[in-house]
């Protein structure tokens, strides 16, 4: 898919923007605090209704202004057809508009505008601690199946119900929670383990026209409680209810449920070595930039179209021939775009440039 225009008016630092990306590259460049990291998120508003910068959707909306106002129209090749997504925040509330259609159904809504974005602040899926990279997980995943968000929410319900009872000491009342739990974790579990199945090798295969080396980066499953490749739901429920049953007194001592997939964790390793522990910065960012891109090939696998891609500050850290690996890369997806505070990190690169200034985008 691609993004014909682009309207904003009152976030963050625009008073009012009307953009026209062209297909392809796109390069925003100018200097710090310009407002190039809050297009990129404008964009990433746009495809869930949600900043994956802040937690309160207030924070967009430009200083001493009471309302904000973002629109896009997005042009599906597969279909030849155009969808305008309207998204307007008043007070605190939010209203979405399809094609001048009032929604109020977010379903209807997302998977308009496919993105995926790379901010550096996603540094922390490799170098975090393991609720980042379960973020990951559910984010992704609730992005491209809208059982799994039920499932995660349901699972939380049922965990908090058995903590809660757990600090009682209420064994007998466990039943029905064990139950609950042991049901929709496994359905997690066995969307989770699926999900990595498919990514790991897109994750390597870009990791290495990414790197230039052949050392594989490797990102795996590493669940909380122990899950085969061949393990059915079934097997695994009975599994984590024997589980719960057994750790009943040590859960119970704490107060807490200690195995379940809201302990799940992804390994990342370039060959043998533990990327979280002994990665370099810039072997850290390549990952999780191979990581990003791989997760953007397996949505135009899932979906069938490709998405937008974002990247914020990706060039940095990079050395020459890595920054002109990413830019290939890059370049191969219907649109990208990208922003630097350094336009020479782009020089001889097919792209169309847009130099940033204090809120005003210009085609340069
Ligand atoms: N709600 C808001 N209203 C008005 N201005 C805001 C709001 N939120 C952030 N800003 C301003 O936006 C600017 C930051 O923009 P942004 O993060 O996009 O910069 P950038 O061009 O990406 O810079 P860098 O190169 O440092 O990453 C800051 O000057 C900040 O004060
Ligand atoms: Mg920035």
């Amino acid at each position: 898919m691609v993004v014909r225009r682009l309207w904003l008016q009152n976030f963050r630092n625009y008073a009012f923007l009307d953009l026209q990306p062209a297909r392809g590259l796109n390069v925003f460049f100018g200097p710090n605090g310009v407002g190039k990291t809050n297009l990129l998120e404008a964009l990433s508003v746009l495809a869930t209704t949600r900043s994956p910068l802040c937690e309160r959707d207030r924070e967009w909306v430009r200083w001493q202004q009471a309302t904000c106002g973002l629109k896009t129209i997005v042009y599906h090749e597969v279909t030849n057809a155009t969808t305008t997504l309207e998204l307007s925040v008043i007070g605190a509330e939010k209203t979405l508009k399809v094609d001048d259609a009032r929604r109020s159904d977010l379903q209807q809504w997302l998977g308009t505008l496919q993105v995926v974005a790379f901010f550096p602040h996603d540094l922390s899926i490799v170098a975090g601690d393991p609720g980042e990279r379960r973020r990951f997980l559910n984010v992704e995943l609730s992005k491209a199946q809208p059982t799994y968000f039920h499932d995660w929410t349901q699972y939380r319900r049922a965990l908090q119900q058995r903590n809660a009872l757990l600090k009682m000491r209420q064994r007998t009342s466990l039943g029905e929670w064990d139950a609950q739990l042991a049901h929709y974790g496994c359905r997690l579990m066995v969307k989770r383990r699926q999900f990595l199945m498919e990514l790991a090798p897109l994750v390597r295969d870009t990791h290495a026209a990414l790197s230039g080396t052949d050392v594989p980066l490797s990102v795996t499953y590493a669940p909380s409680l122990p899950c085969a490749r061949s393990d059915e739901v079934l097997d695994l429920e009975e599994k984590f209810l024997q589980t719960l049953r057994k750790n009943f007194e040590e859960d119970a001592r704490r107060g807490i449920t200690h195995v379940g997939p809201h302990r799940d964790d992804l390994a990342f390793r370039l060959g043998d070595m533990d990327l979280r522990r002994y990665g370099s910065q810039g072997q850290q960012r390549l990952a999780m930039l191979g990581l990003k891109i791989a997760l953007a090939r397996w949505v135009e696998r899932t979906t069938g179209e490709s998405p937008l891609l974002l990247l914020d500050d990706a060039l940095s850290e990079l050395d020459a021939s890595r920054r002109r690996c990413l830019l290939r890369q890059a370049q191969s997806f219907p649109q990208a775009m990208l922003t630097s505070a350094d336009r020479h990190l782009c020089d001889g690169v097919d792209a169309t440039f847009f130099e940033v200034r204090d809120g005003q985008v210009q085609q340069a």
